[in-house]
């Protein structure tokens, strides 16, 4: 039977993923960086310095700033994305995804949050549904991140779930590198995520009863 069900956050449950995008969209500009959608999908998952490690790489500017000027761009970064997610409420839930949510918990199954966010409690408590996880991973605790599986071996564990008979859910391909590596079964929400064990567009797909079907094929 399955022992856990772990969700990312940041494009899993609401699309702050976009938010993202939007608040290093206006930092890139300010730095006159080239930044699109596409060169997003690199930084789905990543961390805010790691994010900004990279986009600065592809500006050329890799050497431009001081560790302490990186940490204000950084901060920057932040700002603006705060101010996006003021705007969030309860609707603001991707379709389908709280139903989801309180299925697997009405079947006694625990649920957890793997997201490396800094803001995502604030982003919990915006969207009111802090009470359906069981626990949520404590990025400071955190070293390794995605595409490391420290992170889902770490909710698994805390919600005493053996990862093998546990389901990931992530957006990001660093985030479905970290499910597959911590031996959890793997379902990817958006594109480019064929490595998944289980691929759908839009969370408006997901469907419990297929989740655990095809979960319990490949057994
Ligand atoms: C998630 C998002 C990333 C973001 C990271 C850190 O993984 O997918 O886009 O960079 O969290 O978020 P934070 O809120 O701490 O800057
Ligand atoms: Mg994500």
């Amino acid at each position: 039977h399955i022992e856990a069900v772990v969700f990312d956050l940041d494009g899993v449950i609401t699309d702050t993923a976009h938010y993202h995008y939007l608040a290093w969209k206006q930092l890139a500009d300010e730095l006159g960086i080239p930044f699109d959608e596409d060169f997003n999908e690199n930084l789905k998952g990543v961390s805010r310095v790691e994010s900004l490690t990279l986009i600065l790489a592809n500006g050329n500017q890799s050497d431009a700033y001081t560790d302490s000027e990186i940490e204000d761009l950084a901060s920057q970064k932040n700002e603006y994305y705060k101010q996006l997610i003021q705007q969030l409420t309860p609707e603001d839930i991707l379709p389908g995804m709280k139903e989801l949510i309180e299925e697997i918990r009405s079947e006694s199954i625990p649920v957890g949050l793997a997201s490396v966010s800094k803001n995502a409690q604030t982003v919990l408590h915006a969207l009111e549904i802090e009470h359906l996880f069981d626990y949520c991973a404590d990025v400071a605790k955190i070293k390794q991140s995605k595409p490391d599986p420290e992170i889902f071996l770490t909710v698994c564990e805390a919600l005493e779930a053996d990862p093998a008979q546990s389901i990931g859910v992530e957006d990001a391909k660093v985030g479905v590198q970290s499910i597959q590596g911590s031996g959890m079964y793997a379902v990817g929400v958006g594109s480019y995520l064929e490595q998944a064990d289980l691929m759908v567009n839009e969370t408006t797909e997901l469907s419990w009863t297929q989740i655990k079907q095809a979960f319990l094929h490949k057994q």
